[in-house]
């Protein structure tokens, strides 16, 4: 692997991507294959210019230099058009906040994914796998990634609300939050102005921007006035105070200043940083999965023989996940080939070096995982499904910014534990149910800028792998 370093050219000398256009910059090939665009970049160089729109942004496409944005968050603050608009419509919430309120932040969310609330979440993970699978039949066509969001954004919207929503509202949140998350990538080409034209698609987008904040402001008002730990991760948030001051920080870093709970308007905002991070991600993540075992029947059977000597046909529970590892394994990688969050950015606050190359402060970095998860010699056969390749000894000797699926460093993902739990679970409990084949129709290719890299339509024919159901089905 080469990767430039000592010389410090000028940011003018970046390799750039080909095929940029004026004004909409590399939007057209990001567009029409995300993928095929992100996997080529690593053969350019280790650091490779693209144009986000109008603005220039640096991609490292070697894991030291991801590796070297990631963690040092101080230099490379959120930022860039990416977040500049996810602020602009999701707020300020600890996914989306620069570093200096970052570290407060996160330490008042993070008791929300404490191991043991987990568990409680796993519950409800458990039933929506339950639901899922109980309501498909022997021989139907399903589209399943409509499917597994319906599911994801259910499991995220109990574990945050634990009393029920009711339908309406329910209806009413994805709505609202597949709307905005449909829109938020795009919004990154399209100039200012453009957004704020009167159009029927900037309406809909406003519109459910201020219907999710509408929504949690109830609930939030709800939740103060009864006054009750219920068990979930608005409950958490609410009252952080009290839980920081005894569980102490997750990170190495000083106490900041800024005092110790969340008021309201950043409680929506981490609600809203929650949905829109927790549902789409996890649906993605599974639906590339199945795609990818369609494609590997040796690796299907093998999941198959796990999931049946683990969980004997009854339901896949939090506590399963554990005796799972192949099937972990299979979710691992399908998140290295098709990582969901695919593409943020970061903005550079001081002069900086980067592979060999000074960057002005205020310079764009985009974090694009699939530009470094597919790079040539640094996995063997980087483009094969290879569940395996994670078992420890295989894994082992990968330098630390080779899988960023989920992030790094102190903004790495804070929901990791719940997204693989997750994950792992639904895939266990599908294919101990039912067997998927694509089925005609499908177009497999990457939706255009969507938020979650996420196949556009991926139909798949579902049948039952026990003959009492099978039977039934067709009779
Ligand atoms: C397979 C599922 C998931 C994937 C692949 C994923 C991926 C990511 C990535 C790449 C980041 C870092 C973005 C950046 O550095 O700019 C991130 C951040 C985050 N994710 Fe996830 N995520 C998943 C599931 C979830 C779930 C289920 C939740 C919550 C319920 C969640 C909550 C968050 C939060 C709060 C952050 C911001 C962390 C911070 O900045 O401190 N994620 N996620």
């Amino acid at each position: 692997m080469c990767l430039l370093r000592g010389s410090t050219s000028r940011i003018t000398d970046l390799p750039r991507a080909p095929g940029r256009l004026p004004l909409l910059g590399h939007a057209w090939p990001m567009m029409r294959n995300p993928l095929r665009f992100a996997g080529s970049l690593s053969g350019r160089g280790d650091l490779v210019e693209v144009r986000l729109g109008p603005v220039r942004a640096c991609v490292p496409c070697h894991p030291d230099l991801l590796w070297q944005v990631l963690t040092d968050d101080r230099t490379f603050d959120k930022g860039g058009p990416f977040f500049d608009r996810v602020r602009g419509t999701i707020g300020n919430g600890v996914g989306s906040c620069p570093y200096h309120e970052h570290r407060r932040q996160r330490r008042l969310i993070q008791p929300s994914f404490h191991p043991e609330r987990l568990e409680r979440y796993a519950t409800v993970m458990e039933q929506e796998s339950v639901t899922l699978t109980g309501e498909w039949e022997h021989g139907q066509v399903v589209d399943v990634y409509g499917a597994l969001y319906g599911t994801a954004l259910r499991t995220v919207l109990r574990s945050l609300f634990a009393t029920r929503l009711d339908a309406d509202a329910a209806a009413g949140f994805r709505e609202s939050v597949e709307t905005v998350l449909n829109q938020l990538t795009a919004r990154m080409f399209l100039p200012q102005p453009l957004q704020r034209l009167p159009l029927p698609v900037n309406r809909r987008f406003d519109r459910a921007v201020a219907g999710l904040r509408h929504g949690i402001e109830n609930l939030v008002a709800e939740y103060r006035s009864g006054g009750t730990d219920r068990g979930d991760l608005l409950s958490a948030l609410i009252s952080a105070r009290d839980q920081t001051t005894h569980s102490g920080t997750t990170h190495n870093e000083p106490e900041a200043p800024g005092g110790g709970s969340l008021d309201d308007t950043e409680i929506h905002d981490q609600v809203l940083t929650m949905l829109a991070a927790g549902s789409d991600s996890v649906a993605a993540a599974v639906s590339w999965a199945l795609y990818l075992l369609d494609r590997a029947p040796e690796a299907l059977a093998r999941l198959h023989r796990e999931v049946d000597t683990v969980l004997g046909g009854g339901p896949a529970t939090g506590a399963s996940v554990r005796e799972l590892p192949y099937t972990g394994r299979v979710v691992t990688e399908a998140l290295r080939l098709y990582p969901p969050g695919w593409l943020f950015t970061r903005v550079t606050t001081e002069r900086s070096e980067l592979g060999g190359y000074q960057l002005p402060s205020g310079t764009t970095v985009a974090f694009c995982a699939p530009a470094v998860h597919r790079r040539a010699g640094l996995y063997d056969r980087p483009d094969a499904f290879d569940p395996d390749r994670w078992l420890p000894e295989r894994a082992r000797n990968l330098p630390k910014g080779a899988f960023a699926a989920f992030g790094g460093g102190a903004r790495k993902c804070a929901g990791e534990a719940f997204g693989l739990t997750e994950s792992t679970l639904l895939l266990a409990a599908i294919v101990g149910r039912w067997r998927l084949r694509r089925a005609p129709g499908s177009d497999v290719r990457p939706v255009a800028l969507s938020t979650a890299l996420r196949p556009r339509r991926l139909l798949m024919e579902i049948s039952a792998r026990d003959a009492r159901t099978a039977e039934k089905g067709q009779a």
